[in-house]
């Protein structure tokens, strides 16, 4: 992430580039890749970056975090308040799901986690498996389709993808009830084989979605 630094010192927000330069040369999504990672990303990385902003920027009125914003603009809310009205509703069923999946899926690989001693677990104790289940889609997450379809496409290594299968399958068999991968997961499959830190998870959908709470603040004026 970028580092705090004293206001006077603060020529750019790229280190030792020049901003102005900077930002004739990048796309957002570079520069939001490049400020909460410090990393640069490959062409096909920032492909499938891209596209996963582009996936959460809305997902409709019905959405927790629309309905607050749409709830706060009609009781009389400025846009400023309402829009952190809808961000506030960023929690572990919305949105917020992809960091403990990230824990999750990054605990398997590196150490070996059985998956059916984990579900099991979460099963026993009546708890959710983050990035898993959707209100709307039953069977699959079309969100999830794509993005994984794209990451095989830019042959990106697809260790998590499996381990996010193998999870999903788990929860079938020991729940009987299918509840797929949905776009939290994929995202967290997204950001693991990007190497990223699960803290920045929240950044990446906090920056996405808020354009779609502004829309949906906009939308509400012209009632
Ligand atoms: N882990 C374990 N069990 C889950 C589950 C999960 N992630 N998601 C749903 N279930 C179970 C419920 O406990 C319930 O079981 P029961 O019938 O034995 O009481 C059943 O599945 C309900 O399923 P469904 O109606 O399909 O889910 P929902 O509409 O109530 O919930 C979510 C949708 C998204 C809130 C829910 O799946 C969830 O909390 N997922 C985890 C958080 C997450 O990934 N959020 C990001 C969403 S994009």
């Amino acid at each position: 992430m970028a580092k705090t630094v004293k206001h006077k010192e603060l020529k750019s927000y790229f280190g030792d580039k020049d901003h102005l330069l900077v930002s004739q040369k990048s796309s957002f999504a570079q520069l939001i890749f490049e400020m909460l990672s410090e990393k640069t990303p490959s062409e096909n990385e920032l492909k499938i970056f891209e596209l996963i902003l582009n996936l959460s920027i809305d997902h409709g009125a019905e959405t927790p975090s629309a309905v607050a914003t749409i709830q706060a603009s009609l009781d009389g809310k400025n846009i400023s308040e309402s829009v952190a009205a809808g961000i506030l509703q960023i929690n572990s069923s919305h949105g917020g799901a992809i960091e403990p999946c990230m824990e999750i899926l990054y605990s398997i690989n590196n150490e070996q986690l059985p998956i059916n001693n984990l579900v099991d677990e979460y099963l026993k104790d009546d708890k959710r498996m983050p990035g898993l289940g959707h209100r709307i889609y039953k069977d699959e997450d079309p969100r999830t389709k794509l993005i994984f379809e794209k990451m095989s496409e830019f042959n990106m290594d697809n260790k998590f993808i499996n381990i996010a299968r193998d999870l999903e399958k788990e929860m079938e068999a020991q729940k009987g009830k299918k509840l797929p991968l949905n776009i939290d997961a994929a995202i967290a499959v997204v950001l693991c084989t990007l190497g990223w830190d699960p803290k920045l998870s929240n950044a990446v959908f906090i920056i996405a979605r808020t354009p779609g709470l502004c829309a949906q603040y906009l939308n509400t004026l012209d009632k």
